[in-house]
């Protein structure tokens, strides 16, 4: 397995440019399930995550052609199975959205528990995904079969029908799934305290291109009349607010100056905000964002929630920053579980956390130190990338598999900033 060697101490310094979004494309790509004709995706990020799905997309017959390096053709018209590959469905949890996607145009689909980072309820089996089943029953469908040694689970409908639906959390997968199965129902559905991200907006822009009458998306209220058929569509991946933020957070870690380009500036207010409280030099250009050093960085205190909320996928990536920040910050996590594995590596590294239940407690140090340290998931990955670039002396990460399902390009991307990273063999 690959590991990543960083020599920390070089402040980061010139221009990134952000890639499309991880979490807009993971989505997109199984809705062209629903068109009754070729899509054109144009701007995929070449991460292992969309690789997966485009696989799976081509195990079910679907035709799937690379146009060139970042847009992709996916003709889903040959499709003749509904039973998705479970050995690649393990392998991420956007999987979850062939359910919605095959529920919708074939009304059934065979499947497993969907893979991904070790997070929250996701260990649970069905209890990870029970907002999208309940979703789907309310809908008309039915889980027919459920292994749940293996996870394999199918679900079917005779027919889908229109219905309120009230999401117990705002959960970003169950509000784009079920709006996938709800586009082709006969009726009004309405999801009620529907996930806002910019990534909802984003699916629901590409099933209106496709002829689906979608309101509202990106309040908690989503209405769907059902229609009786989709048409191919184009589109194209809104840039990934997470991964500027990542960038963003780099630049201030390491006491650089570095221009983030291609961002959506109001998906980014919540981190903005964050770093100017920070003492961080933040200068917002029309589609870019300037990070800088402008004195010693404060500490603060976040706590995530969802969108416009402080994201919880830059909760680890932030708490990097406050490791070497002036003071005490408390940290709140309400959105993921599981999502502080990163503490005990970090502090392998000389930072100084404390963390109780959803809580951490993190008390800043002068430097962190390299270390051998270990990614638990996608995001601590991210931090620990972070704080070994600030950090003195050398730092080995491995299991970056977790890494590499999330960052397009980032060993090119960090050294044409300056900072000293590779992957190597071991
Ligand atoms: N939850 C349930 N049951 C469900 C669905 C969710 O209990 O049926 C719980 C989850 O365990 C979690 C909370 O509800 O505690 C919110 O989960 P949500 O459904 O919003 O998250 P998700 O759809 O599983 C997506 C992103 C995550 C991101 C979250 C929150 C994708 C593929 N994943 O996950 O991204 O953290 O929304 O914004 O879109 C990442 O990119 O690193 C990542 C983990």
């Amino acid at each position: 397995m690959d590991k990543f060697k960083i020599i920390g101490g070089t402040p980061l310094t010139g221009e990134v440019v952000v890639s499309p979004a991880k979490n807009a494309a993971v989505a997109i790509i199984p809705a062209c399930v629903l068109a009754d004709g070729p899509c054109i995706v144009d701007k995929i990020p070449d991460i292992t995550d969309i690789n997966v799905e485009l696989e799976i997309l081509r195990r079910l017959g679907a035709t799937v052609e690379m146009l060139d390096d970042d847009t992709v053709r996916i003709d889903c018209t040959k499709i003749n199975m509904v039973q998705c590959d479970t050995e690649l469905v393990r392998k991420l949890r956007a999987s979850y959205y062939f359910m919605g996607a095959m529920l919708g145009k074939y009304g059934k689909v065979s499947t497993a528990y969907p893979g991904g980072c070790p997070l929250g309820n996701r260990q649970k089996g069905i209890a990870g995904i029970n907002y999208h089943i309940q979703g789907f029953e309310s809908l008309g469908a039915k889980l027919t079969a459920h292994n749940y040694t293996t996870g394999e689970i199918t679900i079917e409908a005779s027919e889908l029908k229109g219905n309120e639906i009230i999401l117990e959390f705002p959960s970003v997968g169950a509000t784009i799934n079920i709006m996938m199965a709800a586009v082709k129902a006969e009726g009004t559905t309405v999801i009620r305290n529907a996930a806002r991200e910019p990534h909802v907006t984003a699916v629901a822009n590409f099933l209106i291109q496709m002829g689906a009458k979608i309101k509202n998306a990106g309040t908690d209220e989503i209405t769907i009349t059902g229609v009786a058929s989709l048409r191919g569509a184009n589109c194209e991946i809104i840039p990934d607010q997470i991964e500027a933020g990542t960038y963003m957070v780099m630049a201030a870690a390491t006491g650089g100056d570095v221009i983030v380009k291609n961002i959506v500036k109001e998906h980014m207010d919540a981190v903005t905000n964050t770093l100017s409280i920070m003492g961080v030099g933040v200068e917002e250009y029309p589609g870019a964002i300037r990070v800088y050093k402008k004195g010693s960085v404060k500490s603060t205190n976040i706590t995530t929630s969802p969108y416009p909320g402080f994201p919880t996928d830059m909760q680890a990536i932030m708490s990097a920053l406050l490791c070497v920040s002036d003071g005490v910050s408390h940290v709140v996590e309400t959105v993921m579980g599981e999502r502080f594995q990163y503490a005990k590596e970090l502090e392998k590294m000389g930072a100084n956390i404390r963390v109780d239940g959803k809580e951490a407690t993190i008390t800043g140090v002068r430097e962190l130190s390299g270390a051998r340290v270990v990614t638990s998931d996608l995001r601590a990955g991210a931090a620990l990338v972070i704080a070994g670039l600030c950090a003195n002396g050398e730092t080995y990460i491995s299991e970056i598999e977790h890494i590499d399902r999330g960052y397009e390009n980032l060993i090119d991307k960090i050294r044409a900033l300056g900072g000293n990273i590779e992957r190597i063999k071991v």
